[in-house]
């Protein structure tokens, strides 16, 4: 029999979910039948200069939207979702189940795909049939996939410490298209890395000038692709660094809070790091509209310190 990639006996997702609540489960499981779907898509695509093209069913689809589709059918067929709502869609869909909602962004990152960089989709369940009038502290479990040379998915539970990753196994063993836990993250320390999103605000916002100038001064490693599911994610797997996207007079940070801030922050923060909107914790931002924006800061405790004291809240 063909070698697999992983150790015999090696944990599966299905069988490391046994621990949460059944209808959670099953969500959470849609969430990863559907990243295996969309990480087929993605390195099946051709791309030409305007978008990623793959086949969905007789049709043609941009990949973004393909991955919207998918990622809806399938929560559709888990009977647990009662709402759902995507970034690409921004309105509250109630979507026949009951139990939990679901907000995601199906592939963040769409603008660099066709660099064949590592992009990513990012989701957050919460209790009930609301995904406004609720915050980031709500969150029941959280997850990113990320679309590079391997597929990972990483989650946090509600209850549970850590952030959990998940490999797809992508060989010719017996064990192909499994879903395989591969690492743990629970501390995020101190360490020269930097991250640093919407650099073009430096120009009209002198805190993240301050902060830009502090990370060269003092020689930051400098790790950046413009995806933000593989660029927060590398923090977690180093242990050590900041993410930000700032805001400025002129240009505003386009990370929503719904779909991209709120369940990354849940995850950074079950990893053992800190968020921040300028003030306070990315969790703690009141969502009342679901294309609500906000600029971040993900990363070690001294770090996000060093953002709230340059930064602060002047553009948000
Ligand atoms: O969702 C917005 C996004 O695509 C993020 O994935 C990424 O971090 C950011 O935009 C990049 O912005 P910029 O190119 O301005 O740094």
């Amino acid at each position: 029999m063909m070698q697999s990639q992983v150790r015999a006996g090696t944990t599966t997702a299905e069988e490391w979910l046994d621990q949460c609540e059944p209808g959670l489960k099953k969500t959470t499981l849609a969430m990863f039948r559907a990243c295996k779907e969309i990480a087929y898509k993605i390195r099946t695509a051709s791309c030409d200069k305007m978008a990623c093209f793959n086949e969905f069913g007789d049709e043609q689809l941009a990949i973004d939207l393909l991955a919207n589709t998918v990622i809806f059918e399938n929560l559709k067929d888990a009977g647990s979702v009662a709402t759902a709502s995507s970034e690409e869609t921004p309105t509250e869909d109630p979507i026949g189940g009951s139990g939990y909602s679901v907000a995601f962004d199906p592939l963040d990152g769409s603008s660099i795909i066709d660099t064949n960089f590592a992009v990513g989709t990012i989701w957050g369940v919460w209790a009930g049939s609301k995904l406004t009038g609720i915050s980031g502290r709500d969150i029941k479990s959280g997850g990113i996939a990320i679309y590079g040379p391997r597929t990972t998915i990483t989650i946090a539970l509600d209850g549970i410490e850590g952030a959990h990753e998940f490999l797809l196994i992508d060989d010719f063993s017996s064990r192909h298209g499994e879903w395989v836990k591969t690492n743990e993250f629970t501390t995020i320390g101190e360490g020269k890395l930097v991250a640093p999103g919407n650099l073009r605000a430096t120009q009209d916002n002198e805190g993240y000038a301050a902060l830009y100038d502090y990370w060269l001064k003092n020689m930051y490693q400098l790790r950046y692709t413009g995806g933000m599911v593989p660029d927060v994610n590398q923090i977690m797997i180093k242990g050590k660094g900041i993410f930000v996207n700032v805001n400025s007079k002129n240009t505003k940070s386009k990370i929503r809070v719904l779909y991209e801030a709120a369940p990354m922050g849940y995850i950074v923060e079950k990893s053992g790091g800190k968020t921040s909107e300028g003030e306070k914790s990315v969790l703690d931002i009141p969502i009342t509209e679901t294309e609500q924006t906000t600029q971040l800061a993900f990363g070690s405790a001294n770090e996000v310190a060093r953002f709230e004291e340059l930064v602060g809240r002047k553009y948000l």
